[in-house]
């Protein structure tokens, strides 16, 4: 006779140490949490999230003092569009083969380039991870986190072999563990923080969370969130309710493909930056507006760059 199987629940319970870890751990093997990035890999929230943070990064490496840079939700580095490519086709299908003069947007298709002339296959699109890997020089350390077992050995794989950076990938919750990174021994940083949303409330609570409880374990390190931009008035008030929590210089940086509230599962997308490096609003200005010029679909789109003062 087989022993009883152990429930799922007590078994999480008994495995992880913390309450947040076994709450995931039920999610993710309950099958309650479906999202898969691939579905969604070079759309034009992801082509905007990662020429904002090629921008950032290269206003970080304007020093030569090394930072660690940590994304709290990795994904699986390296995307195959060729298993799923509806998506893209309004993103980075509308960039390919074009000629782009701000230098973030050209970076970019260099990256994507090289990716896919080095591996030898035309649909790879590029995950966060792998961009950020291949511009952190030696000095430089990166630390990835993701939930997912196959998703971060996926990464794992994507990463394997990538120039001189110390990198990190974990298996786990990456809100719980950004709290054991900060502050870092380098003294700066630049953390990525880009949940799915799948849960929405839940997500921006946590995220909301994450950024106070990062800014106070390290006051200068700089913070780059994706949110997505769908009712105009929630995002506002999101926005708002960081700016009375966090007390740091920060920028909103949109592209909004469709007028605001429209009946389209996502309008615009966005990337919250505290702590922006000097000039990157100006940067960034440019660059999405070019990037607005390739992607927009119709009238009622647009960018939007705005500093915003603590309240
Ligand atoms: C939007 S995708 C990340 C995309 C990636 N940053 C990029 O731009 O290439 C979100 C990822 O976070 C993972 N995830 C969801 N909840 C998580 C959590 N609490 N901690 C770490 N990863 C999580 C999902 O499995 C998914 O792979």
């Amino acid at each position: 006779m087989g022993a009883n199987p152990v429930p799922l629940r007590a078994l999480c319970r008994r495995v992880l140490p913390s309450v947040p870890e076994q709450v995931r751990c039920i999610r993710a093997y309950s099958g309650r949490m479906k999202y898969r990035h691939l579905h969604h890999a070079g759309n034009f929230a992801d082509v905007h999230k990662h020429v904002t943070l090629l921008a950032a990064l290269g206003a970080l490496k304007r020093k030569e003092k090394g930072f660690l840079y940590f994304e709290t939700h990795a994904g699986r580095g390296v995307y195959d569009l060729a298993d799923s490519a509806a998506e893209s086709r309004h993103g980075i299908g509308r960039l390919v083969g074009t000629e782009c003069v701000a230098a973030p947007l050209r970076r970019y298709l260099v990256l994507l380039e090289q990716l896919r002339v080095g591996r030898g296959r035309s649909r790879l699109y590029p995950g966060s991870p792998w961009l950020a890997v291949s511009e952190l020089r030696a000095q430089d350390r990166a630390v990835f986190v993701e939930s997912v077992p196959e998703e971060a050995r996926a990464l794992e794989r994507a990463l394997s072999g990538a120039g001189p950076v110390r990198i990190r990938a974990e298996v786990g919750d990456g809100f719980e563990k950004l709290r054991s990174a900060l502050p870092p021994p380098q003294g700066r940083a630049l953390t990525l923080i880009d949940p799915p949303y799948e849960d929405t409330r839940r997500d921006f609570e946590r995220t909301s969370a994450a950024v106070a409880d990062a800014i106070k374990r390290f006051p200068t390190g700089v913070v780059a969130v994706w949110y997505p931009v769908k009712v105009a008035r929630d995002t506002e008030r999101w926005l708002d309710g960081m700016a009375r929590r966090i007390t740091r210089a920060m920028l909103t940086a949109e592209l909004r493909l469709y007028p605001a509230d429209s009946r389209v599962a996502l309008n615009g997308s966005g990337m919250l930056i505290i702590n922006p490096p000097y000039q990157l609003d100006v940067q960034l200005a440019e660059s999405l507006a070019e990037l607005y010029g390739r992607l927009a679909v119709g009238p009622g789109g647009g960018i939007i760059v705005q500093p915003r003062e603590p309240r």
